[in-house]
């Protein structure tokens, strides 16, 4: 029986012998369509690294700092499914769980984040859902990012898929904050009194008036420099200039 071939072949079949006989076949069906995830991912990191490029040539600015992805385990795509009460289908992967294909960029300013956001949505091929900005709204842990959940297409083999992505964009210092929050308590079962959330809090304020300093710093030393003129650069502005 082909009976999570991928895995076995990798040896950690193991692992899911304790799922139910419908979230094995569900895996079984995704296996064969994991890899779309994997192009979209190389896809969409294509195209950011290609706008940083451009906004380093024509800008003198690098917006971005670094870039991770990773796609959603296969435990971890069993897992949602059942806490959000999804049926146990293919149809409620595709339909539901928009972040199996997940990106972080890592921007060095905030500006760069809404920057990047508008050129990625004037791409063709790329069709923003909706956008949750928890910079704007930060969530009541402190935690500060926006998210993006688009879809692109894909082609292969003479046909096009249609594959969303979640992307998270921040700034070095929500990334700081949000990487140590992440181990210290997000996904962990440490209990945390009110004046240690509190304090958690506090700091992800703290980093964020940080970020506005900086960001204010930039712009003070580049204000009317032509090559730095990243700030006031808009799509409008790029036709204009025909660049
Ligand atoms: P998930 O089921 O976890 O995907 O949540 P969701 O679909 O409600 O989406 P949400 O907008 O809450 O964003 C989920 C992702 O954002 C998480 O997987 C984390 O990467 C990140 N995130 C959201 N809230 C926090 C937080 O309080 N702390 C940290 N460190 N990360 C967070
Ligand atoms: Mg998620």
């Amino acid at each position: 029986m082909a009976f999570y071939i991928k895995e076995q072949q990798n040896g950690i079949g193991e692992k899911f012998n304790d799922l139910s006989t419908n979230d094995k076949n569900l895996l079984n069906e995704y296996f064969k369509i994991e890899k779309f995830y994997r192009y979209a991912l190389k896809e969409m990191q294509a195209k950011i690294e290609n706008l940083d490029n451009y906004c380093e040539t024509s800008f003198s600015h690098n917006p971005i700092h670094h870039i991770e992805s990773r796609i959603k385990t296969p435990e971890n795509i069993i897992e949602k499914i059942h806490r959000r009460g999804y049926p146990v289908t293919m149809n409620s992967i595709k339909e539901y769980l928009y972040d199996i294909a997940g990106m972080r960029v890592v921007c060095n300013y905030i500006n760069d984040i809404y920057q990047i956001i508008d050129l990625l949505s004037k791409h063709k091929d790329i069709q923003i859902r909706f956008i949750k900005d928890y910079i704007e709204k930060p969530k009541a842990s402190g935690y500060r990012s926006v998210h993006v959940i688009c879809d692109i297409d894909i082609y292969v083999v003479g046909d096009v898929r249609v594959v969303p992505i979640e992307i998270q964009f921040r700034t070095i210092a929500m990334d700081m904050w949000a990487s140590l929050e992440h181990e210290l308590r997000y996904k962990s079962k440490n209990v945390y009194t009110e004046e240690e959330k509190v304090n958690l809090k506090k700091y992800s304020d703290d980093l964020y008036n940080v970020d506005i300093n900086m960001q204010k710093l930039f712009l003070k030393k580049t204000e009317g420099d032509i090559e730095n003129d990243w700030l006031w650069f808009s799509g409008r502005k790029m036709d204009q200039n025909g660049l």
